[in-house]
Formats: C-alpha cells, structure tokens, sequence
C-alpha cells in the first residue's frame, strides 16, 4: 500500500486562499456528483468553473474519462460547489486525496455536504433506477485499518474521536423524503444504509450475500470516507445513491454486473435524482 499522504493545516488552507483569490462566491453548500450525475453541476447559474490541475495543491486527475472540475455557482437560492468528478480509491488514491476537497470547502465556509452516488441494489425490494436516501453507512474501508482520520488528529477540524451515529442530518433527511412525495417520485424512493467498498470489483455472490447480511442496503465505491471527513469538521450531510444494478446475490442468475449497465440506468434516472436535489435546496433556507 502507497504510504499515507500527509497534508498539513496550511495545504488545504492554501487552497482555499487560492479559490477565495480567484472567486468572490462563498458557498454554503458542496456536491459532490457521482458517476454519471454530474449534470447538476451544470444547472448552477453564474457559474465558474476550476479544473483541478489548475487548483493549488488539489489532487491531480490521472484517470481518463473522469471529469475533473469544481464548479461554483447559485443553485435554488444556494451558494454551491460542485464537484465534477470525485477521486475513488479505486484509481489509486491514498483516502487522504479522496477527502481533500472536503476540508477545503469547510475552510470555504461551506456548511451543508450533498452528496451523490452511483450504486448496486442489495435490498430485494429495490428495482434498478430507484433513488436511495442514505440513512446510514457501513465505512467499510474504514473499519479495516483506511479511515481517512487515521493519523494525528488536528483540532482546528474537529475532535479525536468523532460520533458517526449522526452522520446523515435527520432534518434533512425528513426534507429530502417529503420533497420526493411531493415531486410525485415518491413510490421509487426509498431510505437505506450504504456501504462503500474499495472496488474496482463488484462483489462476488458470497460478498453481496455478506453485506445483505450485515444490513447494507446499497453498496458502491465512495462516498463514506468523505461523510466521515465533513462529519469531523461538522458539516451536515445529506446522501443519495442511484441504483443502477442489483447484485447478484443467486448461484442461479446468470446476470452480471458491468460498468455499461451502470451507465446506462445512471442516465434514465438522472435527471429525476437531480429534480430531487434541487427541489430539496429549493425547501431550505438560504442563510
Ligand atoms: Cl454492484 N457494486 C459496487 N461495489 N459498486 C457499484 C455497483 C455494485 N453498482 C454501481 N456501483
């Protein structure tokens, strides 16, 4: 394994310095756009755009095919930033790169983290296209030994030991949840616990029956390790996953699992995940 990379107060405030020098917007919200949902970043108005080989000490895109841009703007009211492209530990990335972002939009001034997510379905009453809410996580590259706080702890973020049976704002949650009765979404909307797994493999029948087990509703290769990150330096999080496959869990499917498929389902429910999003925004006050 690659030796952890270590970032200090001043590089994620160095960046931050560098977007304030660069932009006068003050986000109060950040997204984080999953694979094949980053069509919300381009519904903000008054949009500047920050490729991440341009940001000051901002982890560099080797992996082609991955956008790779913050984009500031106004969403429903919101000062946003959007992600355009995350880093996954998948592509290689020490967990510290993959929460970068997230300490430097709290130093933003950033408040509130959404975030998106492409996902295979574990629970047998979800369809392929359905919505997840996030209830909750399994970090489970966290629980081997991957936390992204793993090391020395820096107060000037947050504490020691940080709770994470708050991690998903419940107030938001509740929010998300009646914005989707409300848009009429509401019957393929469902709340549920997700669990990151490091990937690039989908899981075999084994695994997918173990993660049922474990009480895994959903699973997909991001998403904890940057809630457990804005949770320590106390933003509130609000999580959605796309599910778009189900996993096989049977000796006797023959489906497989396979990156088009997830693309394909990420784009006939996109758009209605991206409704869901805005709709939410547009029910919160802006401060
Ligand atoms: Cl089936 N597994 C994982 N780990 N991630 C996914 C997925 C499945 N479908 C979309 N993302």
């Amino acid at each position: 394994a690659p030796a952890s990379h270590r970032y200090s107060y001043e590089d994620y405030e160095a960046t931050a310095a560098w977007l304030r020098s660069k932009t006068a917007q003050r986000p109060k919200v950040a997204i984080i756009c999953g694979s094949g949902l980053g069509g919300l970043a381009e519904q903000l108005e008054n949009r500047v755009v920050f490729p991440y080989r341009d940001i000051l000490n901002f982890p560099q895109t080797t992996v082609e095919g991955h956008q790779g841009q913050l984009v500031f703007g106004t969403l429903e009211g919101h000062q946003c930033v959007c992600m355009q492209g995350r880093f996954h530990t998948y592509e290689g990335y020490d967990v510290s790169k993959v929460t970068y972002p997230v300490r430097v939009f709290s130093l933003l001034g950033v408040r509130m983290l959404v975030v998106t997510n492409a996902a295979g379905g574990l629970n047998s009453s979800f369809s392929v296209g359905d919505i997840m809410l996030i209830k909750d996580h399994i970090n489970m590259p966290g629980l081997v030994g991957n936390n992204p706080l793993r090391g020395p702890n820096d107060d000037r973020f947050g504490v020691r030991f940080p709770c994470m049976s708050d991690a998903y704002d419940r107030d938001l949650l509740a929010l998300a949840q009646q914005t989707a009765e409300g848009q009429g979404i509401g019957g393929f909307v469902h709340q549920g616990v997700y669990c990151m797994v490091s990937g690039p493999t989908y899981e075999s029948i084994a695994e997918g029956r173990a993660l049922r087990t474990l009480g895994a509703d959903a699973v997909g290769m991001s998403t904890a390790l940057e809630v457990v990150v804005a949770r320590h330096c106390g933003l509130r999080v609000l999580g959605f996953s796309l599910i778009t496959n189900m996993v096989v869990t049977d000796y006797d499917s023959t489906l497989k699992a396979n990156h088009a498929e997830v693309l394909v389902a990420g784009n006939n429910r996109a758009e209605d995940l991206q409704g869901l999003v805005r709709g939410t925004l547009a029910q919160m006050p802006v401060d």
